[in-house]
């Protein structure tokens, strides 16, 4: 059994409201009774994506668990590494593949720099199909980027879900052992499917989406910052659960 707790877009932008709502859910995290196998941060960790906003974000995010991290579409790929991977500066995209309790985590990079959309490009969906078939036979795997591969009836987060998702749907097909798919963006807990596996999409800690039916202004920034855990057992079945942190 694996215990993942995830997190998403923290905006972090130098504000003491963005800070404080980053380190209120990190501080609960650090103060559970057991402690999470690993925390996945889906993307949009910094909001202009700025040295100052990476280095803020390695010391929230320092931890005596794992932290797995993923670039959002408000995230800048050099900065992003070298203050948060240790990396020499590069504009590639950042793909990393993490081994937690015997299961494969593929942190990857959906963004298109410059724009708010997503996109597995050439690049990420090779080191994908290398990755898995580098695992040994029956590795589970989870795969986690930023932006939803689905529509998720609100105009603000379908207007930049991911492009391509006949590409994403396609590596499913080919890796059953691939467990679900996990991301962030739309700045709501959110549950759906796509190519027949589970689609969870995490809450953000900056602002919840108002959806369409609760009224007209789409953040909703009195809303405390969410999590999720993600359980995923020794058969692949994968269940959430949804926190607010007060
Ligand atoms: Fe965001
Ligand atoms: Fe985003």
């Amino acid at each position: 059994m694996l215990l993942l707790a995830q997190i998403s877009d923290l905006h972090l932008d130098g504000s003491e409201r963005a800070t404080e709502r980053a380190n209120r859910v990190m501080n609960h995290l650090r103060a559970l009774p057991t402690p999470v196998d690993a925390v996945l941060v889906t993307g949009d960790i910094a909001d202009h994506g700025t040295p100052a906003e990476y280095e803020e974000a390695a010391r929230i995010l320092s931890a005596p668990f794992p932290v797995l991290t993923c670039p959002g579409n408000h995230d800048i790929r050099s900065p992003y590494r070298t203050a948060l991977l240790g990396e020499p500066a590069s504009d590639a995209p950042v793909n990393q593949l993490h081994h937690i309790a015997g299961t494969a985590i593929l942190m990857c990079d959906s963004t298109i720099p410059g724009q708010d959309d997503g996109l597995l490009s050439a690049e990420t969906l090779s080191w994908l199909t290398t990755t898995l078939d580098g695992l040994p036979q029956g590795t589970p795997a989870l795969i986690a980027f930023h932006q939803p591969p689905v529509d998720l009836h609100h105009p603000l987060p379908d207007a930049s879900r991911l492009g391509q998702p006949e590409d994403l749907a396609a590596l499913l097909a080919a890796y059953p052992q691939i467990a679900a798919v996990i991301t962030g963006h739309a700045h709501t807990a959110a549950a759906s499917s796509f190519a027949g596996r589970p689609l969870l999409v995490g809450p953000a800690v900056t602002w919840t989406l108002r959806l369409p039916w609760e009224g007209d202004h789409p953040a909703d920034r009195e809303q405390p910052p969410g999590l999720a855990f993600h359980i995923l057992d020794d058969d692949l079945r994968l269940t959430t659960h949804y926190r607010v942190v007060l």
